[in-house]
């Protein structure tokens, strides 16, 4: 019997879900087929993430789950792809013994030659990275839906002193113009209606090759023309690097969300500085103000990291205050964690952890009641909103997006298909939720929509 089912499990950012979508891809030209149950399958691979030390410590767990499965069904190969598999690799097979395979994130092509190494009881190891490597030509594996994650470069050229992504991904480098919008049209034909263009800093897209242009203002509004009922989303955008191009690349193109990942890091510049995010709060703040001129009715988000190396609790505060003077509508905010090879691996890890925690809970309720606010102040507005289905909790109401990617809960009397732009108007709201009656349909003309209410 052919060893072909394969189980893959995904940690860590879009980039990682997408890269897994390119893996399938890849192992489906070999014959493969993708299995939703690790018991049944031949080759078992987690795709994962070196961020933070407890996005290791989770795979480590998960790899303990495993063991088991592995001592009873010895001939099942278990791989570990993606940024630790770079960070750590051999490693992990030295350390790991119930592991086979390591394939860093530009070796993935190569993957069925490192599964049937590992099929003839060796161990398959590829980890270099790549200059070049964008997996441009290779079809991603992708289940019917309604939103899709594009990479459009890979690697990250920053150097924050805080990140493992440099090491893990290597240098930056961009898929072509042409080849993405291709891609874009195919998801079009098959009714998706939301794609999200990703890459560590999408702000330093460039395709030279390209008839049309090619900076990342170019790309999403080519990507933009090609169906206007599809959402255009992107991330990340780094604050250094934000044009005002790509502000009102944004402005005029009905379809491109008005809505920006912005990661600020630290509201400190001494801090920033440490971190080599290489721009100031001023210069941040004042792109906020641009972008809220030119792109009106733009929300942000950010990331924020507490107790970076010798972070005071007047840093902190800085912090904070820039949360309260951008308002962010949404932050993903992490206590840093020291990794190994970084530069500020070599700083003293001084702040406490108890600080460390105390800070980062200031962090998430301040930014909890700034997003509870925003959001009552959406009550008894109207918002178009693409429905996605039903309700998690109901099938008596149905769930979908704003274009600031705020969830909305619906009530309505009659059936709405996902997918369908709706005009709902908003009754209630919390810091995470917004919930809304059923107006009317949103008809989108080809040419000219608008899709916020
Ligand atoms: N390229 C993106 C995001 C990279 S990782 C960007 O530049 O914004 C996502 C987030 O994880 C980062 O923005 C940062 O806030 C956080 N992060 C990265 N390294 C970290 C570390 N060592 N400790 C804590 N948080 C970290
Ligand atoms: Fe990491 Fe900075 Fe690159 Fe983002 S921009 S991936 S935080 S090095
Ligand atoms: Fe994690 Fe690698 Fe993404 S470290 S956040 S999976 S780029």
């Amino acid at each position: 019997m052919q060893k072909n089912k394969v189980y893959i499990e995904t940690y860590g950012c879009q980039m990682n879900v997408a890269d897994t979508e390119i893996v399938l891809g890849v192992l489906k030209n070999q014959g493969y087929v993708a299995s939703d149950n690790a018991e049944n399958a031949d080759v078992i691979l987690l795709n994962t993430c070196s961020i933070r030390e407890n996005a290791e410590q989770r795979i480590y767990g998960r790899l303990g789950n495993f063991k088991a499965l592995k001592t009873k069904k010895p001939e099942v190969v278990v791989g570990i792809l993606g940024c630790m598999a770079e960070r750590l690799r051999k490693d992990l097979i030295e350390e790991k013994k119930i592991v086979d395979l390591v394939v860093g994130p530009d070796e993935y092509r190569r993957l069925p030659e490192y599964i049937d190494v590992a099929f003839n009881g060796d161990k398959g190891i590829g980890v270099k990275l790549s200059r070049t490597e964008t997996y441009d030509d290779i079809e991603p594996h992708r289940e019917d839906g309604l939103s899709a994650w594009i990479s459009v470069m890979r690697g990250c050229d920053k150097f924050c002193t805080f990140c493992v992504v440099p090491y893990t991904r290597g240098r930056e480098r961009s898929r072509s113009l042409e080849s993405i919008v291709k891609e874009v049209e195919s998801l079009s034909a098959r009714r998706f209606k939301e794609v999200t263009l990703l890459g560590q800093n999408v702000n330093s897209y460039s395709d030279e090759n390209s008839a049309t242009g090619g900076d990342f203002a170019d790309l999403l509004a080519a990507v933009a023309k090609v169906d206007r009922s599809m959402r255009v989303r992107f991330t990340t955008s780094h604050p250094q690097d934000l044009s005002d191009k790509l502000l009102y690349t944004i402005a005029e193109h009905p379809n491109l969300c008005n809505y920006i990942h912005l990661p600020v890091q630290s509201g400190s510049n001494r801090i920033l500085e440490l971190m080599n995010r290489t721009y100031t709060v001023e210069h941040y703040l004042e792109l906020i103000e641009r972008a809220k001129r030119i792109i009106p009715g733009v929300s942000f988000s950010t990331d924020i990291i507490a107790g970076f190396p010798t972070e005071t609790w007047e840093d902190h505060f800085a912090t904070l205050d820039v949360m309260q003077n951008v308002r962010y509508d949404g932050a993903y905010m992490f206590k840093y964690s020291p990794r190994e090879g970084t530069k500020a691996y070599r700083m003293e890890d001084d702040v406490t952890e108890e600080m460390k925690t105390k800070r980062l809970q200031e962090i998430i309720e301040a930014q909890q009641s700034i997003s509870f606010e925003k959001n009552q102040e959406l009550i008894d507005k109207e918002e178009v909103v693409l429905v996605e289905g039903y309700s998690r909790k109901s099938d008596d109401f149905y769930a979908g997006r704003t274009d600031s990617n705020k969830v909305v809960i619906i009530s309505a009397d009659k059936e709405i298909q996902p997918g369908t732009y709706v005009k709902v108007k908003i009754n209630k709201a919390t810091h995470a939720t917004l919930f809304g009656k059923f107006l009317s349909e949103v008809q989108i003309e080809k040419e000219n929509i608008v899709l916020s209410a």
